[in-house]
């Protein structure tokens, strides 16, 4: 076991040292040669060193650099060093993070890491907190929340009665909703298109003048960063507006909540804190291993109802039970890979990866404004929307330079122009990354370029 983990150390190893200087999308004859690891299923057993050597031979090459520091696609992190190694330990560990009795130090650990989250996030600490696949399942987790304390206040108990005659519920979301949010609401019985629209800004903003009537049995979701602008919604006057009517005010904060971390962010989560639930990623911008995600609700005991389930087998003590607050039994312990980062980082690295990925969209920004193309957006947090003129020619310039390979951006629509994404959320990139990927993207844009000579 020792040798075959050692030599999954030394080939991760060659993989991490040699991921920042290879193209970062694999070429179509690497990911034509995946077909060596299909086939029939084997008969017999083999030597798990071969299945190992096989998978780094033909996994290794066709996988997307997304770890390295020159990939700006969607909104994807790498992995912190102390991570990699916590996950890595926390691998061999296989620890059951449902119940304390199962794993002491998965929840122990968890505790902990969950305690600095609601800390670095200006959350209150006696907000009732669970561990999730990533944002989509967070949103669905602090709704679920959502929908039993809207519905309790009616005299419903949805956990028992499902929806089938329920009192009706009015969701409001801004008109530039992330669809993953969407797809929660359906998930929960509530339905992608009987929300409420809320009409957005240039940025991506919703409108708080346009907010609909609310009430009790209302939830409004705002936004703590768009996917495509970084921007934030108004959270202060939402939240007033909507606490006076007695509604829940849920957050969509999967990257843009982080920037709380960061003093010269943080103006851009001013009034998010006094929402009912926030959901957040631990993959994107703090760089942990896939998948993570974190769901907080103020009320811990909204979660808890909605998420607590008892048998006579499944024993529990009397600290808190993770499974109590995720739609998830039996997991991973995240949690671990979320306190190696905190405590390896501290606050001061937290703040100054924060602040050198939105100062590095900033320079890209500006070096693509300045190289005469237009940038769409606003650049407050760590994305970048620019246009290379036409829609054919901006997705000329994002397909060339995603077969050119010095570094991967995405395409977008944005209020009816197609843009490139540039979103800057790995902890490894560095000014001469910018530079490189800049002198990329200028050589392919200029190609189309018309010559003023
Ligand atoms: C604002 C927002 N919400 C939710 C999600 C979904 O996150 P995940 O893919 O981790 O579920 C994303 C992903 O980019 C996002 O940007």
């Amino acid at each position: 076991m020792k040798e075959l983990l050692m030599d999954a150390a030394e080939r991760a190893g060659r993989y991490v040292a040699c991921v920042g200087k290879r193209s970062v999308a694999p070429g179509p004859e690497e990911v034509m040669r995946l077909s060596a690891l299909g086939g029939s299923m084997p008969e017999g057993p083999s030597d798990p060193e071969r299945a190992l050597a096989l998978l780094d031979e033909f996994g290794s090459p066709a996988t997307v650099a997304s770890t390295g520091p020159r990939y700006f696609g969607f909104v994807i992190g790498g992995i912190l060093p102390a991570a990699l190694a916590a996950n890595w330990l926390a691998a061999a560990w296989d620890q059951n993070a449902a119940l304390s009795v199962m794993s002491p130090v998965a929840t122990a650990v968890e505790d902990v890491a969950l305690g600095w989250l609601r800390e670095l996030l200006g959350l209150p600490q006696s907000c009732g907190v669970g561990f999730v696949t990533g944002a989509t399942m967070a949103n669905f987790t602090c709704l679920a929340a959502a929908r039993h304390a809207v519905l309790g206040r009616a005299g419903w108990d949805v956990e028992q009665d499902g929806l089938f005659g329920a009192p009706p519920i009015t969701v409001v979301v801004g008109d530039e909703v992330h669809v993953t949010l969407l797809k929660a609401l359906s998930l929960l019985g509530l339905g992608r298109a009987r929300v409420v629209r809320v009409p957005a800004d240039d940025q991506g903003r919703m409108r708080f003048g346009a907010l609909p009537p609310l009430d009790e049995r209302t939830i409004v979701c705002m936004q703590a960063g768009n996917v495509n602008t970084g921007a934030f919604d108004p959270a202060g006057e939402i939240c007033s507006r909507a606490h006076e009517a007695g509604a829940w005010v849920h957050v969509d904060g999967a990257f843009g909540l982080w920037a709380a971390a960061a003093p010269q962010r943080a103006h851009l989560t001013a009034g998010f804190g006094n929402a009912d639930s926030w959901a957040t990623d631990c993959h994107k911008w703090l760089n942990v291993p896939y998948d993570s995600g974190v769901a907080v609700v103020r009320q811990a005991e909204h979660l808890r109802s909605a998420m607590a389930l008892s048998a006579a087998y499944l024993q529990t003590g009397g600290i808190r039970e993770p499974s109590h607050y995720t739609p998830e039994v039996s997991r991973r312990a995240r949690g671990i890979e979320l306190w190696a980062a905190l405590r390896s980082l501290g606050r001061e690295g937290l703040k100054e990866m924060i602040e050198r990925n939105c100062r590095l969209a900033r320079s890209f920004a500006e070096c693509l404004q300045g190289a005469g193309f237009e940038v769409l957006n606003e650049v407050v947090l760590n994305q970048v929307l620019v246009s290379f003129g036409s829609a054919e020619e901006t997705r000329r310039v994002i397909d060339d330079l995603q077969r050119e390979g010095t570094c991967w951006c995405g395409g977008t629509q944005w209020h009816g122009r197609t843009a490139m994404r540039i979103s800057v959320s790995n902890w490894a990139t560095t000014e001469v990354d910018v530079e490189h990927s800049l002198a990329a993207i200028l050589r392919i844009a200029k190609l189309g370029k018309p010559s003023t000579s």
